[in-house]
């Protein structure tokens, strides 16, 4: 049975004094997370050295949000994945829509960013998911699909038990509207089904996580569906309380 893994995005969220404020209270009430579910955080890049000091001795995964799709040379302001793995990193979220729409990134370097990531001994968390407009014409499996494929064009079935894949309907994020349980579990299902074409039965080790506005309210609801293995979290993943609550929904979901 693939483990849960609830992870934190921040995105371009907080100061060294937040960072210290929700990295302490998450320690304070880590007795609350379940020992079966991993929980990730990822906050700004020019924290990650600081959340690991404060993360040390515990359970939780720290995560990067980005990554350089080349390895170490002359290529200014990119932080490469050997870098991320030196300061402490297990995962690297890649491809996350923010970037696809707002940086202009592509496929092409997202397969290069996952292929330095496994390379380092990182995780790649790997996000796809389809526009409301893709949705609305029924593109949304093909989108998600092609996505996938070109993604992890360079990952070996030796390390493909490695990656996770993150569904975000780009619709759900941020908005507060959340696809619904059957939306979820289909796109889901045609992910892992596109992972068993490519890699055979190492796609079952895969973890598949879904994200667009978990809450604490709707996270125990979608985690129980067969094929989603935990959440990816934007904003509800900068409030302690709510945070936790999300990662306890991973128990016997
Ligand atoms: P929200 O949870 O704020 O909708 O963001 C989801 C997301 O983009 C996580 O990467």
């Amino acid at each position: 049975m693939r483990q849960k893994l609830v992870a934190g995005n921040w995105k371009s969220n907080g100061n060294s004094q937040f960072v210290e404020q929700l990295l302490g209270a998450l320690k304070a009430h880590s007795d609350q997370v379940p020992s079966e579910v991993e929980v990730a955080v990822c906050p700004p890049l020019v924290y990650l050295a600081k959340a690991e000091e404060l993360l040390r001795g515990t359970a939780f995964l720290l995560g990067a949000q980005n990554v350089s799709a080349f390895e170490e040379g002359a290529y200014t302001g990119e932080v490469t994945a050997s870098m991320l793995k030196d300061v402490g990193c297990q995962l690297v979220i890649v491809g996350h829509t923010e970037r696809r729409s707002l940086m202009s990134e592509e496929e092409a370097q997202f397969a290069d960013k996952i292929r330095l990531v496994l390379q380092a001994g990182l995780q790649p968390v790997y996000c796809v998911g389809e526009t409301l407009e893709q949705r609305r014409r029924g593109e949304a499996l093909k989108v998600c699909r092609e996505q996938l494929l070109a993604g992890v064009a360079a990952v070996t079935p030796e390390d493909a038990s490695r990656l996770v894949v993150a569904y975000e309907p780009v619709w759900a994020i941020g908005t507060g509207e959340t696809a619904s349980p059957e939306q979820v579990q289909e796109v889901h299902a045609c992910l892992r089904q596109v992972l068993r074409e490519r890699f055979g039965e190492q796609a079952d080790l895969i973890k598949i996580l879904y994200g667009g506005s978990v809450k604490a309210a709707n996270a125990r609801e979608l985690f129980a569906l067969p094929d989603v293995d935990g959440g990816l979290i934007g904003g509800a993943s900068l409030v302690a309380e709510e945070f936790l609550a999300i990662c306890k929904a991973g128990i016997n979901a």
